[in-house]
């Protein structure tokens, strides 16, 4: 058994903890920003093929005192490296310094060529050998964190955050990260079989994930590589065997029930590249050039969730112009909506109260630094 860190955006520590849960862990503690969790290799691969939400898993290795940059020498050379640096590998390191009490020891830069000397020195005498740092795509990540004094150090299992589950559109502008936008749906307690919409969907970042919800697709079916498959205990047959296992479950999801709209023909050509590099089929998902105005529900549905990210305004003027675009979404809500379930993702707080309606749960999550709400509204 090992204890791992997964990083989550803040908010959806508690998705992420459920989500861990399903895939057969025993212990979670959550943290703001992350869960720490408790498995085998098996987990730790599942977690990769079924998490829905979490950005980065760790390994870590070692805690110890680094108040200046001969302990942090002394405590990186410690570690074994030459058992994950074999061969011809490669590495980088990604350090990260907070707090207030590291006088000697404040630049990252500093602290990452102090680290960088402590295992190159430590695999010279032992192998012989010096392995090459290749920051751009190494096989092995990683990460030192040091907070007053006090030093982490991780391994990252993951490599390119999972967020990038490799259906991104190079098109898409300003989408939600996909890691957000699923855990956004499970706040929503969606159950994949009742209407979706997303009537401001941009690159369809909501639907395509939607849509991979109920298709009960694990996401990590869709990468190729993760950093743990560079580890010296990488079982490759194990983590085979769980991908086709995920294969098997996955199901067929029925067309006319996932909808994505948006007035820009650009961002909706972008939505329709990434459903195909996501590998859902032509009609899984409805994407419509629509304006938010003319909003009609398609016919025949019965009630479900509707989800909306809408703009939230950079400059002074948009935010005027803003301002009627919220009202009208209350005004669309309340009218056209009755018996469904709608939620507005928003960053921009002001904005949210021309909504004029009365919000039956906000719940607090981090878009990276900005602080947004998701707005539930139950329209009875
Ligand atoms: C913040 S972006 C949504 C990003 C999206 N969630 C994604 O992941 O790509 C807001 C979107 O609202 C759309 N939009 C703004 N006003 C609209 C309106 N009146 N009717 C329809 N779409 C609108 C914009 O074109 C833009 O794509």
């Amino acid at each position: 058994m090992s204890r791992y860190f997964v990083t989550v955006a803040r908010g959806l520590e508690n998705i992420a903890a459920g989500e861990l849960s399903a895939i057969g862990s025993t212990q979670t503690q959550c943290v703001p920003g992350g869960v720490y969790f408790e498995g085998d290799q098996s987990t730790l691969y599942k977690a990769h093929l079924w998490m829905r939400t979490g950005n980065r898993i760790f390994l870590p290795l070692r805690d110890f005192p680094a108040r200046n940059p001969d302990e942090l020498y002394e405590g990186i050379i410690k570690f074994r490296w030459e058992t994950f640096l074999t061969g011809k590998k490669t590495f980088a390191i990604d350090c990260t310094i907070s707090g207030q009490h590291n006088p000697d020891l404040n630049h990252s830069q500093y602290a990452k060529l102090r680290v960088k000397d402590a295992i190159v020195d430590r695999l010279r005498e032992k192998t012989g050998g010096r392995p090459d740092v290749d920051v751009e795509n190494p096989d092995i990540s990683i990460s030192v964190y040091i907070r007053d004094g006090h030093c982490t150090l991780n391994m990252d299992a993951t490599g390119g955050s999972l967020h990038e589950r490799g259906y991104r559109s190079p098109d898409a502008a300003a989408p939600l990260k996909e890691t957000l936008a699923a855990g956004l749906i499970a706040l929503t307690e969606w159950d994949g079989k009742t209407p979706f919409i997303d009537p401001m969907c941009g690159s369809g970042t909501l639907p395509i994930e939607a849509t991979l919800k109920a298709a009960n697709l694990a996401p990590g079916l869709l990468r190729d590589s993760f950093s743990f498959m560079n580890w010296p205990d990488y079982f490759e047959p194990r983590w085979k065997e769980l991908k086709e296992e995920a294969l098997s479950k996955v199901i067929s999801v029925s067309p006319g029930q996932i909808f994505g709209f948006d007035q820009n023909a650009s961002a909706l050509s972008a939505a329709k590249e990434s459903m195909k590099l996501a590998r859902i089929s032509e009609g899984k998902i409805e994407f419509a050039r629509r304006r938010f105005e003319e909003f009609v529900l398609p016919e025949g549905l019965q009630p479900g969730v509707l989800i909306v990210n809408p703009p939230y305004g950079e400059r002074l003027g948009d935010v005027e112009e803003l301002k009627v675009l919220y009202k009208l979404m209350g005004d669309t809500f309340k009218q056209k909506l009755k018996g469904w379930r709608a939620y507005i993702f928003t960053g921009n707080l002001e904005l949210a109260k021309h909504v004029g309606l009365k919000a039956s749960r906000r719940f607090e999550l981090y878009n990276g630094a900005i602080d947004c709400r998701l707005l539930k509204y139950e329209l009875y």
